[in-house]
Formats: structure tokens, C-alpha cells, sequence
């Protein structure tokens, strides 16, 4: 049984059993994340005393300047995963193309990749405002000791067997799912031990707070446009208040534990919004539907989106369930 104050590491070790399939690897795999955390948020934490903050000089390839931060984070989860030996593929959002894991061990039978979104909110580093990381794992689809391909990454959200992010916020935390609830925990940063903090975490079936961007509002779609009117709204418990930090993970964190609905809907700037399907909105939907939310793209569930091409984007709706129900009525609507 789980309990509050048990460590991150007798947490995997006691719920290694009830997963499915028990061979360890996974949870090998969520040990080298939780120690590439530390590793990183060592270096978030520092950020604003040494010369590593500002842009690297480099654009990602969705064409936005990529932060010394990003790239450290980036080397470091894969290097993590790469050097344990434990996954056979990776997937950044920071890298071009995947990356196959060729072990040195030829009869290595690793069946797991992972995708990553290294540094989220990554424009907050320099203004120290919270920032995350984002994961998500998948069993692969092709066999076991050759090379992966983009068809063990192009899998719908629903086959994910694991997920969760790591806050760099007033506390560092892990949260994550192996399809059997949720579970937060806390870094203790003197002994650099993460304890369960936050067990069986659940978003609020309704909530009071919304999330969106609104300098975008003229460029919404017109259902977004008038559910935003409809928060803003006198009626009820209405109106929502509204907060907006700019990073997924530390929006949909508050959001978890308060009760809220974020949005990156689509707009006449960007067709598919902004949110990458397979480092941000997958994950995170894994997240809210195992913790009692809900994600959408508006229309449909973000995990039965069949995913076309590694960068994808798509709009993305997700909080408090009965928040993105009536969010999706307007859509609807409209
Ligand atoms: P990233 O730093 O990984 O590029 O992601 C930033 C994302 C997300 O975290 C955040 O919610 C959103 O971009 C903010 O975008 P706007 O500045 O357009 O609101
Ligand atoms: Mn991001
Ligand atoms: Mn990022």
C-alpha cells in the first residue's frame, strides 16, 4: 500500500508488481528519469547565479529559440536513458528526428521508448518563473533487438503505458501515471530524495479557473471565443478567475490540484494551434484522464488521435472534466 513520506524509490520497487507487465524495465526507466530530474533541477535552480541563461543561438525545429537550459535538459534525459541502457528509442521534442538506441549488449531485449518534451515554459527560465519536463512512454511495436522506426513513435496517446512531468517550481516535484492513478512527489533538496507528497491525485470535477492565452482572443475560434465570454460570465459560481503562467506544466499542475481548464485552442495564426500531440498534449491527457479530467482537441479525445508526423500539433483543451464538457459544447455550437 501506498502512504505518504514513502520515497519515490520504495514506491516503484512496491508498485512494480501490479503492472502489467513486471519484468522491471519500466521501472528502471523511471528511476533514470527521476535521476536525470535531480540532474536538471540542479541546474534550473541555479539558473538565475551562473551565465547559462539567454538563447543557445540555436532554433528547434519548430522554429523557436532554444535556451541553454533546453539543450542541457535535452542532453541530459537522453544521455540518462541512453547510457542505463534501458530504452531502445527516443524522441525530443528538441531533437529533428528519433533517436535509436543501439545497445552494445546484442541480446538486449529493451521494448520500451520514450518521448520527451525536455524544457517546458522554457521562455520563464530567464524571469524565474516555474518550468517542466514532459514524458511520455510507449511499448515499441516493431521487434525486439532491431533498430526502432517512426512507427514505435507515431502511436495513439491510448497505448501509453506511462507518463508524467517534473515541475521546477517552489518545490520540485514528479508526477506521473502508469495507468493506475496518479501520484505526486516532493524533492526533499537536502538529501535529494523525492517522497510521495501528493498520492491518487484528482481534478476537481468543476472548477473556477481558466487558462488560455487571451492575447490571442481575436484569432480564437468562435466557440473558444464564447466560452471565454461564458467564464467571464455573472451567473452562478461564475465568473471564473483566470490565470495564465505560460508553462503546460505548471498551468495544468494548479489546474489538477485546484480545479480549472486550460486551452491552446487553434487559431487564425496557427491552423493546429501551438502544443506538440506527442510531447505535451498525450502525456498530459494521460495524466487528466487517469486523475478524473478530460482532454480534447475540442471535438475528440486527444488519445485517439492517430498521430501523422513526430513534431504534430493539435488544439488542445484539458482541466476539470464538466470545464472541457462545456468548453466542447461550444465548440459544438458554434
Ligand atoms: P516549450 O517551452 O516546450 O516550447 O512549451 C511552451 C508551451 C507551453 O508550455 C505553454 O503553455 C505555451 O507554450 C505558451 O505559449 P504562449 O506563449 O503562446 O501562450
Ligand atoms: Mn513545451
Ligand atoms: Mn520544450
Amino acid at each position: 500500500m501506498s502512504r505518504k513520506n514513502q520515497t519515490l524509490g520504495e514506491f516503484i520497487i512496491e508498485n512494480q508488481s501490479s503492472f502489467k507487465y513486471t519484468s522491471g524495465e519500466l521501472s528502471r526507466l523511471i528511476n533514470s528519469i527521476r535521476l536525470a530530474a535531480k540532474v536538471v533541477n540542479h541546474e534550473v535552480n541555479k539558473a538565475g547565479l551562473v551565465d547559462i541563461i539567454g538563447a543557445a543561438g540555436d532554433t528547434n525545429v519548430q522554429g523557436e529559440d532554444q535556451q541553454k537550459l533546453d539543450v542541457y535538459a535535452n542532453t541530459k534525459f537522453i544521455q540518462t536513458m541512453t547510457k542505463r541502457n534501458i530504452v531502445c528509442g527516443i524522441a525530443s521534442e528538441e531533437e529533428d528526428d528519433f533517436i535509436s538506441i543501439n545497445s552494445q549488449d546484442e541480446n538486449h531485449q529493451n521494448k520500451y521508448v520514450v518521448l520527451i518534451d525536455p524544457l517546458d515554459g522554457s521562455s520563464n527560465i530567464d524571469v524565474n518563473v516555474s518550468v517542466g519536463t514532459i514524458f511520455s512512454i510507449y511499448r515499441r511495436v516493431t521487434p525486439v533487438g532491431t533498430p526502432v522506426t517512426i512507427d514505435d513513435f507515431l502511436q495513439k496517446g491510448n497505448q501509453q503505458v506511462a507518463a508524467g512531468y517534473i515541475i521546477y517550481g517552489t518545490s520540485t516535484m514528479i508526477v506521473y501515471t502508469t495507468g493506475d492513478g496518479v501520484n505526486g512527489f516532493t524533492l526533499n533538496p537536502a538529501i535529494g530524495t523525492f517522497y510521495l507528497s501528493h498520492p491518487d491525485m484528482q481534478f476537481p470535477k468543476d472548477g473556477k479557473i481558466y487558462s488560455v492565452n487571451e492575447g490571442n482572443y481575436i484569432h480564437f475560434p468562435q466557440g473558444i471565443k464564447n466560452y471565454i465570454k461564458y467564464c467571464q460570465m455573472e451567473e452562478g459560481d461564475r465568473p471564473y478567475t483566470s490565470r495564465y503562467i505560460g508553462s503546460l506544466v505548471s498551468d495544468f499542475h494548479r489546474n489538477m490540484i485546484k480545479g480549472g481548464i486550460y486551452m491552446y485552442p487553434k487559431s487564425s495564426k496557427n491552423s493546429n494551434g501551438k502544443l506538440r500531440l506527442l510531447y505535451e498534449c498525450n502525456p498530459m491527457a494521460f495524466l487528466a484522464e487517469q486523475a478524473n479530467g478530460k482532454a480534447s482537441d475540442g471535438f475528440n479525445r486527444i488519445m485517439d488521435i492517430e498521430p501523422t508526423e513526430l513534431h504534430q500539433r493539435v488544439p488542445f483543451i484539458c482541466g476539470s472534466k464538466n470545464m472541457v464538457e462545456k468548453a466542447e459544447e461550444f465548440m459544438k455550437k458554434a
